[in-house]
């Protein structure tokens, strides 16, 4: 499996896949790092993290339906987690109405939205998500060479 960053020509076909998966797409910019997996057919799976000072939102996970349930969600978001470790970030935040099982399971714990600090409370995602149905979940991560 060769996860690899994807580049500006390649948001259209991100964009595709989140869209199919009923993931946010009118804020994509290019301040979101993305890193992708690719098939003969195209994107099979894909992740962003948007930076803000020493803290990431992890966001825009996800699989193409034929592609589940392999590990490669859990590859995606593990190779993301290498990179914020090697950027010296502190912490990941996300939010998923979907997914909090998965990401349970891969260390991420519930967080009360009064906890969360204002970078990550004024992204454009968090502004636009619905309070009742989504949770907030954080992961620390431990800084490479710290
Ligand atoms: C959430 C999502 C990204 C997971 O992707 P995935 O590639 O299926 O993830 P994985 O294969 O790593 O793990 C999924 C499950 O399959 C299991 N699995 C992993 N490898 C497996 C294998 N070789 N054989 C059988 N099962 C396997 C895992 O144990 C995991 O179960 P768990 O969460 O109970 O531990 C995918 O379901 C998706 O795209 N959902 C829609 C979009 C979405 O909700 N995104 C989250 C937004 S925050």
């Amino acid at each position: 499996m060769n996860i690899t960053p994807l580049g500006a020509d390649e948001l259209p076909e991100v964009s595709a896949l989140l869209g199919a998966n009923g993931l946010p797409i009118a804020d994509l910019s290019p301040a979101i790092r993305f890193l992708g997996v690719r098939d003969r057919v195209g994107l099979e799976g894909v992740v962003g993290v948007e930076r803000h000072g020493e803290l990431g939102l992890l966001r825009s996970l996800a699989v193409r339906q034929d592609r589940r349930e392999s590990g490669l969600g859990s590859a995606l978001v593990m190779e993301l987690e290498r990179l914020a470790a090697e950027d010296r970030l502190s912490g990941l935040y996300l939010l998923t109405t979907t997914a909090e099982r998965f990401f349970a399971r891969r260390g991420y714990a519930r967080v009360a939205r009064e906890d969360v600090p204002t970078e990550i409370r004024q992204t454009s995602e968090f502004a636009s998500v619905c309070p009742s149905t989504a949770v907030v979940m954080r992961k620390s991560i431990h800084r490479s060479g710290a």
